[in-house]
């Protein structure tokens, strides 16, 4: 494994500082209180706690120097156009509507989306985005582009004005102009953008890497289209996923994702010709926190299930074998003991 991909923005939280935004270390990187239990419990209860920090430039140099040392890049995410909820509590100026808005304390997807017709909106990420290029040497600048609700534009005069200005059909194909906007910018910057493959909607980016975590079609279209693309699909990449029957299983998002299910994983599609597959770049485990509160729980999570995906990022498929590669993990699982790491028993 020798990337490091880093979600450091939510509508739950901001987690880097900005030196020219301080609001987003004093008011986005904090939240009143936490969701306590699943997010589709009812009644929803909540902790009562504040909650949240975030990595100052120094901590993330030290990360990345930390990383290189052990030839890890880090590729580090700031999220657009949805999951601003977080800044926009700092920066309601740049919502549609203009707050004001709180961090959010429930997890899921929030409607407060950065406004795609305010210059004040670009001005914020390019500003933003230039400290984040300042820390990250990596070529690769995630910009999230998932899940954005389109309710606000459709609302808003600043985004319908924007539309047709620039001859727009829609709400997507301004999403659309909003990532051509930021790649260009990284672009400019020597940089390459990557993003969750809600991208492709409304047009590509020129330029633009794929994380397909919906399902393998997003990768797929855009490696015929000549992007490259890393495979993310929820069903054989998401460790915030089940490991085994939930009856035995710390409380977890839901789905259901056996070490098993990673290790069968072929993250080549067969749906692709041979000048298409070189555009797999490789593949990727996703950790998403919200029902990881501790460092030995992410490990769990995590492990041995990243075993499984680092041999799946290498070995051909004629090599793949699972009794075999179970033989290894009972050794690498020494390694681990050796590290504390707290990885499920198997
Ligand atoms: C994602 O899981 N929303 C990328
Ligand atoms: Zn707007």
């Amino acid at each position: 494994m020798n990337r490091l991909h880093l979600h450091l923005t939510d509508d739950q939280g901001w987690r880097i500082e900005i030196k020219k935004y301080p609001k987003l270390a004093e008011i986005s990187a904090w939240r009143d209180e936490t969701i306590v239990g699943h997010y589709r419990d009812e009644p929803r209860k909540f902790d009562g706690q504040s909650h949240g920090g975030f990595y100052t430039h120094d901590d993330m140099r030290e990360i990345v120097s930390y990383a290189k040392e052990r030839y890890v890049t880090i590729v580090p995410e700031i999220e657009m156009p949805g999951h601003g909820q977080a800044a926009l509590a700092a920066y309601p100026e740049i919502s549609c509507t203009g707050g004001p808005f709180k961090v959010s304390t429930i997890w899921g997807i929030r409607k407060e989306v950065y406004c795609a017709g305010n210059e004040k909106t670009f001005e914020f990420m390019e500003n933003v985005l230039g400290e984040v290029l300042d820390l990250f040497p990596g070529e690769y600048i995630h910009v999230g582009g998932d899940e954005c609700p389109k309710d606000r534009w459709e609302e808003c005069q600043k985004c319908q004005s924007r539309i047709r200005s620039e001859g727009l059909q829609d709400e997507h194909e301004l999403q659309s102009y909003f990532i051509k906007r930021i790649e260009k910018f990284l672009n400019d910057n020597n940089r390459r953008l990557i993003g969750w493959d809600e991208i492709l909607e409304g047009g590509l980016a020129p330029n633009a890497t794929v994380m397909s975590w919906r399902g393998e079609e997003g990768g797929i279209a855009a490696a015929r289209e000549g992007h490259d693309v890393v495979m993310t699909p929820y069903s054989h990449t998401y460790f915030d996923y089940y490991q085994a029957d939930p009856e035995n299983e710390p409380l977890a998002i839901g789905g259901l994702l056996p070490l098993e299910k990673v290790y069968a994983y072929d993250p080549v599609p067969a749906e692709l010709n041979e000048q298409q597959r070189p555009h797999i770049l490789g593949v990727q485990g996703q950790v998403w926190t919200e029902y990881i509160s501790t460092p030995e729980k992410a490990e769990y999570m995590a492990f041995p299930r990243a075993c499984a995906m680092a041999e799946i990022g290498w070995t051909p498929l004629d090599r793949k074998n699972f009794k075999e590669f179970s033989k290894t993990l009972d050794h690498h699982l020494k390694r681990l003991d050796q590290l504390d790491v707290n990885y499920r028993k198997l």
